[in-house]
């Protein structure tokens, strides 16, 4: 990296589009400058469905980090959920090309590209290639095989998809919004790398952002993703099942959630009531506390549950010594951590991102964790392209230029 390099991510969530400006030094010390938001319009469960809308969101808050940071923001890191994504795991495999057997950057790239060689459902677009491990003659758990000799490299790889219309949607919104895409990162990687320590990832941990309209998931073994999946349920449900069953507008539901919500209905004090505007607007009533925290509980249950069972679909409800992370704005809800224990069975606890520096105070909250780890996805990003001359996730970036090229003047 430069002296000081700049880097950006840019969420764009389903309740608010956020821009997080990172200054990083030589010594790879990441110090927050900058933090735009901005409430999002236009989006639906994690997917663009109004692009002006969209863009206009996204120019505020890029507008807003650009002046707190005092910089002009050209480049980010762009994060992308959904129900349209869909990830499996590959293998590829080649013979090392040289004569003297040493395995070159030539011979990793070319075992990645083969990892992608699977037939992928119409519509549907490559966006990762994450190498879990890699196996020389056999010799299973090389995390980095440049370097060393072998005849025949094979590759464990992670592939998430998505539609190539909402990553279509997506790009056009935010080239439309005037800034480049660095790369497009699946959001619950993102924030893993925001809140995951070493230790978890090594062990075994899940990370769960629980957003507005998503809950994003990413399950890490051995310091590699096994899994990634995400779910188009999120906070936003709970809001709506509280305008609902306690019959209050939609903008009051949300604020009683944030000011008295609890997802635990054993906490509620008994002799409590909260007070209610009308739908109508004309007068208020009043509900028991513990019937509030019974319908936030049993929609968060509900996403807990539908978590929990594909999580065992996929087999790795073994795979937990390092416990669940629960991160993303809904985790902020008091009494979910003892919830999610009870519905999980394993230890929990709430990821906030930490090590970093200057506006440090700013983004440490849950809300924040895939903006602060799609920057950090950045850092790495460029890192590999410094040392090996190309980008891990040179896919996305061919895909996002044969993307422009397609679709010519309409960006
Ligand atoms: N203090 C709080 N207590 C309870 N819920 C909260 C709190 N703060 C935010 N939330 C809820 O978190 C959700 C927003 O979280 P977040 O900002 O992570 O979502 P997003 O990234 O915009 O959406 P998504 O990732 O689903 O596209 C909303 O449903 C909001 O009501
Ligand atoms: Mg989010």
């Amino acid at each position: 990296m430069g002296p000081k390099d700049i880097i950006v991510g840019l969420d764009i969530g389903t309740t608010k589009v956020c821009a997080i400006v990172a200054q990083v030094d030589q010594e790879d010390c990441v110090e927050i400058i900058g933090l735009g938001t901005h409430p999002s319009a236009g989006l639906r469960k994690g997917i663009v469905v109004n692009i002006d809308e969209t863009v206009r969101s996204i120019q505020h808050a890029i507008e807003k980090a650009e002046r707190m940071a005092g910089i002009k923001i050209e480049e980010t890191y762009v994060g992308i959920a959904g129900g349209h994504i869909f990830s499996t795991n590959n293998r590829g495999v080649v013979a090392v090309a040289s004569d003297d057997k040493e395995i070159t950057a030539d011979d990793v790239e070319r075992v990645i590209q083969a990892a992608q060689v699977i037939p992928i459902p119409s519509e549907k677009k490559i966006i990762h290639v994450i190498p879990s491990e890699f196996i020389i003659d056999g010799y299973e758990g090389i995390k980095d095989p440049e370097g060393m000799s072998g005849s025949r490299l094979e590759v464990k790889a992670h592939l998430v998809m998505g539609s190539f219309t909402v990553i279509q949607n997506l790009t056009k919104s935010v080239e439309q919004a005037g800034v480049d895409i660095g790369g497009l990162v699946l959001e619950p990687i993102a924030s893993a790398k925001a809140v995951l320590t070493h230790d978890e990832q090594e062990l075994g941990a899940i990370l769960i952002d629980i957003g507005g309209g998503t809950t994003d998931v990413a399950i890490f073994e051995h310091g590699g993703i096994r899994e990634t999946f995400v779910l188009p349920v999120g906070g936003n449900h709970v809001t709506n099942d509280i305008a609902m069953g306690l019959r209050t507008p939609i903008a009051q539901a949300e604020d009683i959630k944030l000011m008295h919500g609890c997802a635990s209905e054993a906490l509620a004090d008994q002799s409590k009531h909260i007070e209610l505007p009308d739908v109508g607007g004309c007068g208020i009533h009043q509900v028991p506390q513990a019937i509030l925290y019974r319908v936030i509980e049993s929609r968060m249950s509900e996403i807990f549950a539908m978590v929990n069972e594909e999580i065992k679909r996929l087999g790795c409800s073994e795979l937990l010594p390092g416990g669940i992370v629960l991160t993303g704005g809904a985790s902020l809800l008091p009494g979910i951590q003892v919830l999610a224990e009870r519905e999980f069975n394993f230890p929990v606890r709430i990821g906030y991102p930490e090590n970093l520096g200057g506006l440090t105070d700013m983004v440490r909250s849950p809300i924040y964790a895939t903006g602060v780890g799609l920057l950090l996805f950045g850092i790495e990003e460029i890192h590999k392209t410094e040392n090996k001359g190309f980008k891990s996730d040179h896919i996305m970036t061919d895909f996002i230029q044969r993307i422009k090229d397609f679709f010519g003047n309409m960006f």
